[in-house]
């Protein structure tokens, strides 16, 4: 028994902020942002009193109606993100109430840029051990929320969306989550955070004007960092699995930054074509991104087909999936 991806469906926000517009905000330019990142225009949720939950709900409406599934018959609802509605309740539960799922528990998961990977690895063991066999996995972040739109190290990054998936357990080898390996390593709580908000430094006048409710990134250690770390992983996944290129249909990296993503497939030994990439209209929307990836791909893909899932994050977290597809 394993957990199987049986639906998928997006929510994205209406307004694009273009690269353009970013250079009337800070001093940048389109051709820095391009060469640098890989990212032309990202989505933005605009509306003031709009959070991570209302493009969640959003995703999840999508998914019961596609997949004909009743809000009744959902047993689990969880919710990767780092930019949750409130510091409590979990959005996990507002989504949940938004959109009538009455019988199912759950939970948010904050582990940055892995969310999808952290948190459907915790609904495989749930399914694995009987425990959950309808599960909505969301993971959704309006990560415009918390850009300081006058620093030009992190303002181009960034962009908002969410993406609900329905996991049910499998016991067809030929679909599915195989084998995944995550870590964990806290250092990079000194390179990539949101330093005020939380018990250590709670909101005050000073936190705001110092302006410390908003993502701070080295970007060039965390670029270090992932480079190595997403490869290393990537790699002992294929060697785990006595894997080749060759039997490798497509990689799914986290989409930071076009030249980590693409460094991760080439020493996968993987050509271009089988990595795939959206950042460019989507930029980086942490947790959510390599969800995005299998949904606007997903006529792309057949069941059965090996996927290897990558990424690395907030934390530093990073870690790999083998996954079959299994729609
Ligand atoms: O998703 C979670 C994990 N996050 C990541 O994986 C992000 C990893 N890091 C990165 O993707 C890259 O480090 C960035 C895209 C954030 C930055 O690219 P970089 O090539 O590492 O640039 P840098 O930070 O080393 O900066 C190079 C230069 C600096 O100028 P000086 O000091 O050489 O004069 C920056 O001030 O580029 C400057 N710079 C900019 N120039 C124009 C930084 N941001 C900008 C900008 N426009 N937006």
């Amino acid at each position: 028994m394993r957990a199987v991806i049986k639906g998928i469906e997006a929510s994205l926000p209406e307004y694009i902020l273009t690269n353009a517009e970013i250079e009337k905000l800070v001093d940048t330019s389109d051709e820095w942002i391009r060469e640098r990142t890989g990212i032309v225009e990202r989505r933005i949720l605009k509306q003031d009193g709009l959070g991570t939950s209302e493009m969640g709900a959003d995703a999840v409406r999508k998914l019961l109606a596609a997949t004909g599934t009743k809000p009744e018959e959902v047993d689990m609802l969880v919710c990767a993100t780092v930019t949750p509605d409130m510091q409590f309740p979990a959005t996990a539960n507002i989504i949940s109430d938004k959109v009538g799922i009455k019988n199912a528990w759950g939970f948010d998961v904050n582990a940055g840029c892995c969310g999808f990977i952290y948190s459907f690895s915790t609904v495989d063991a749930l399914v694995r051990a009987g425990r959950a066999k309808k599960v909505v996995l969301v993971c959704g972040e309006r990560m415009s929320g918390i850009t300081d739109y006058t620093d030009r190290n992190t303002c181009p990054l960034f962009g908002d969306a969410a993406v609900a998936m329905l996991i049910e357990p499998t016991d067809s080898p030929d679909e599915g989550l195989v084998d995944y390996e995550n870590h964990v390593d806290g250092i990079g709580r000194h390179y990539l955070y949101q330093k005020a908000g939380g018990s250590m430094y709670p909101a005050s006048a000073e936190t705001v004007a110092r302006r410390e409710h908003y993502i701070i990134q080295d970007g060039k250690t965390v670029f270090k960092y992932a480079v190595s770390n997403m490869a290393d992983v990537s790699v002992a996944m294929m060697a785990r699995h006595g894997l080749k290129p060759d039997d490798i249909a497509y990689l799914i990296p986290h989409q930071a930054n076009l030249r980590i993503l693409s460094a991760t497939g080439h020493r996968m030994g993987l050509s271009d074509d089988k990595i795939l990439v959206n950042i460019e209209h989507l930029g980086n929307t942490a947790g959510t991104s390599i969800p995005l990836v299998l949904w606007e791909f997903r006529d792309r893909f057949k069941r059965g087909d090996n996927l290897i899932i990558s990424a690395f994050g907030a934390g530093f977290t990073w870690g790999a999936m083998y996954y079959k597809w299994g729609l």
